[in-house]
């Protein structure tokens, strides 16, 4: 299966889903990484680990739709069955959704739908909540919001700072990520309305 990773940032999970493949857990192959960020870290992840990747300046483009036209075209030439959003910054639009139709993943580093956008660790964290988590889910047409593939807890302990909340929560992004992927992959996700049942 021929997959694309977009990410603007870091690219941890990026990695994380590339060495699963490595690994031969996964049965696909990264195609693409696509950033719209120039300096993304991801994009020197890309080079360490042999994947292709294609910065995309969206500044090129006129409007979101513009660039989002402009991406699908290339999925579609590399013939792309599954695009992983890891830590990609720009909003995708309606249009970008319906094209790919429970064919785009994200992770959120928070239980859904508690803590939607930005900084979810950290404002887990500073809400005083005792649980928080990560959460890979289908993208549909509002933000951090589509049908739940997996779900886990990261406890907040007491005492913990909120750098040790951020590296768990991270290290169980790097299991989650890749283990969604192998599902989909493996055709055992099934999706009916917000429900997502693993075969
Ligand atoms: C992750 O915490 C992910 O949940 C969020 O953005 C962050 C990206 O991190 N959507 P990285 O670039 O994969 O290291």
């Amino acid at each position: 299966m021929n997959i694309a990773i977009f990410a603007s940032g870091s690219g941890s999970n990026f990695e994380a889903i590339a060495k699963a493949i490595k690994r031969g857990n996964i049965k696909g192959q990264i195609v693409l990484l696509i950033t719209d960020k120039e300096k993304a870290f991801a994009r020197i992840r890309a080079k360490r680990l042999g994947i292709r990747d294609l910065y995309i300046n969206p500044q090129d483009y006129q409007t979101r739709l513009d660039f989002d036209k402009a991406v699908i075209g290339i999925l579609r030439k590399e013939k792309i069955e599954l695009v992983a959003l890891a830590g990609f910054m720009r909003i995708i639009t309606p249009y970008f959704v319906r094209q790919y139709k429970y064919k785009i993943m994200n992770i959120h580093p928070a239980i859904l739908p508690a803590f939607r956008g930005e900084h979810a660790i950290e404002r887990a964290f500073a809400y005083g909540s005792k649980i928080t988590g990560v959460t890979v889910h289908f993208v549909d047409e509002k933000i951090d919001h589509g049908p739940v593939i997996l779900q886990e807890i990261v406890a907040i302990k007491k005492g913990m700072s909120l750098k040790q909340l951020t590296t768990a929560v991270h290290r169980l992004e790097h299991i989650l990520y890749p283990r969604a992927i192998k599902l989909f992959t493996e055709k055992r996700l099934k999706i009916k309305g917000r429900h997502v049942k693993v075969c």
